[in-house]
């Protein structure tokens, strides 16, 4: 149905992108009483919540591949068309996939079409181009962000919602654009990068360019003069919003 770049840069999302608790038990609570979840764009399986039946929708066969064994059952597929009928779910939740879907108003209309409650993490464009990595290193991820379907198309589409801010720990787990914010060094390896889509999705060669910047700077003390403030935070607002939903009847 579409390029979708997983296909490509999948391989080893497990190893980098683990589930982040703290971020777990924020989706956890947004589900509510849900007993039936589908998770959409379920990647390898984060954050999908113990305790509740979940139904896994991915297109990637090399994400499907790097589910665990006892990962809930996976249907290969895409958000735009989802293989059930009207309200199978009580809860429907898309974690960090939506911008990367083709067609979002299909998609969410589906997610509203399956479901009687949503779940949706993105993240708010103005705030992330605050991040220190963007707005010092790398301008040229704002500029790509512009073109990416973000807080204000998911709630343009899904209506009136809840929207939580999901602040980024020091040590979070999940290696998404933000989530290295107080160990700079680790945007210096190539691996972690690659795990990262808005970084992967960019020409190198400027990315690159802003590596070896942020190199020098780590060298020199330079990055660390400049953020000394965010050395003793353990938590940072880089724009992560959980946006949730209830379908009207
Ligand atoms: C950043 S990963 C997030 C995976 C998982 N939700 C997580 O939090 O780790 C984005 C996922 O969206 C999937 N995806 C891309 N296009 C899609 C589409 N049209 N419908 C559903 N999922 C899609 C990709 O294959 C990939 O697994």
């Amino acid at each position: 149905m579409n390029a979708n770049p997983y296909q490509r840069i999948g391989l080893g999302y497990a190893d980098h992108r683990r589930p982040d608790p703290r971020i777990a038990g924020l989706i956890d609570h947004a589900l509510g009483s849900a007993r039936t979840v589908v998770n959409v764009g379920a990647g390898t399986g984060s954050y999908e919540p113990y305790g509740r039946q979940v139904t896994a929708v991915e297109p990637s066969s090399v994400m499907i591949a790097q589910r665990p064994r006892g990962a809930a059952p996976v249907v290969q597929g895409y958000a735009e068309c989802l293989p059930f009928p009207d309200r199978s779910f009580d809860a429907a939740m898309a974690i960090l996939t939506v911008h990367h879907w083709t067609d979002v108003a299909a998609g969410l209309a589906e997610l509203r079409r399956v479901s009687a409650r949503q779940v949706v993490l993105t993240w708010d464009p103005v705030v992330t181009a605050r991040f220190w990595l963007v707005a010092e290193y790398l301008p040229e991820i704002a500029a790509a962000d512009a073109r990416l379907a973000a807080l204000d198309v998911v709630l343009h589409h899904l209506g009136p919602a809840s929207v939580v801010a999901v602040p980024v720990p020091a040590d979070c787990t999940d290696g998404f654009l933000g989530a290295y914010w107080r160990r700079p060094h680790r945007y210096l390896d190539p691996r972690v990068r690659a795990a990262i889509s808005a970084l992967a999705a960019l020409e190198q060669e400027p990315v690159e360019r802003a590596v070896r910047r942020l190199a020098a700077d780590l060298a020199t003390g330079g990055w660390h003069e400049r953020h000394r403030d965010l050395l003793g935070a353990d938590t940072l607002d880089l724009g992560y919003r959980l946006v949730t939903t209830t379908s009207r009847d």
